[in-house]
């Protein structure tokens, strides 16, 4: 993500003859798709750009910079900042973690480095991954990482973590991974890669962001006003698609399938391969 936004070409498609004069940005992380939006759009007056990552809004910052007086940089998660709004013409979010933020290998998100258990895309935000690992119940973690990271050894899994705890507070990621590992699904990924997903989907809250977020800027949109949603996994695109599909009295969905990234954007940008893009317009 840190250069090359995902599904660029297609989001500027869902926004190309709308007149935009503001935009709101849930997720501007590097400030790639803001920076071709701005280009192709100098009628904008207002591009609110929002991110919970105060290092991401810091970053994207000077690569706007010279649309800097068209460009307002907020910090916060976008399901409340877009309630600040009346009204906006054009709204976008491509969700979870950026590059930069796996990249960070101190912030916890990757089973790759060791790092404490962490996982906040928000410094400010009180719950981490290692009170989630540390105080839930065996019961309540299993059903994060059933439902979340849909891990069949979910039961397994949570009874190894209660296990280890008890001679232990686990704080680091490496710790983590080695009570996951001998237990969890074998495959592909990496064992620890669904334990991962449901952990940081918890501590950000991220699905129930997508959905109030969604139906925020439902609310906010204006007439012919337009809406894009880049999600990547299937948990997050059932929801866009409920959310958009239950909204019909307001909204015609402008993608009946969603659009994935083409054989060349896999190819050249790994974090795109499991993208999807749905997207809406307001009556
Ligand atoms: C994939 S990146 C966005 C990339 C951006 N579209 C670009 O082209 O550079 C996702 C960003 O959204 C932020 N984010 C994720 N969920 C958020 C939320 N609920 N509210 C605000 N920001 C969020 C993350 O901190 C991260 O910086």
């Amino acid at each position: 993500m840190k250069h090359v936004p995902v599904l660029l070409r297609e989001v500027l498609a869902v926004f190309t003859d709308v007149n935009i004069r503001t935009f709101f940005d849930g997720t501007l992380g590097a400030g790639g798709h803001a920076q071709a939006i701005l280009t192709a759009h100098p009628e904008i007056v207002r591009y609110i750009g929002v991110d919970r990552d105060p290092k991401a809004l810091e970053l994207a910052g000077e690569r706007l910079k010279e649309f800097e007086d068209r460009v307002e940089l907020w910090h916060g998660s976008y399901s409340k900042q877009i309630q600040e709004l009346d009204h906006v013409d054009a709204f976008l979010i491509d969700v979870g973690v950026s590059s930069m933020q796996f990249d960070e290998i101190e912030r916890g998100f990757s089973f790759r480095g060791d790092a404490p258990l962490d996982m906040r895309m928000n410094p400010d935000d009180i719950l981490t991954a290692e009170e989630i690992v540390n105080r839930y119940s065996e019961k309540e973690l299993a059903r994060i990482f059933f439902e979340y990271g849909e891990e069949r050894r979910s039961r397994q899994v949570a009874q190894a973590i209660v296990e280890a705890r008890r001679k232990k507070r686990l704080r680091t990621t490496q710790e983590l991974v080695e009570v996951v590992r001998p237990v969890a699904t074998r495959g592909k990924l990496h064992p620890a890669t669904l334990i991962f997903q449901a952990l940081r989907i918890v501590v950000n809250d991220e699905l129930g962001e997508l959905e109030r977020g969604l139906k925020g800027a439902i609310e906010r949109l204006n007439s012919q006003g337009r809406l894009a949603a880049i999600s990547f996994h299937s948990l997050e695109d059932r929801i866009v698609k409920n959310v958009l599909r239950d909204a019909k009295e307001e909204l015609t969905v402008l993608t009946k399938k969603p659009i994935e990234p083409t054989r060349e954007e896999m190819r050249l940008n790994l974090r795109s391969r499991s993208a999807k893009l749905r997207a809406a317009e307001k009556k």
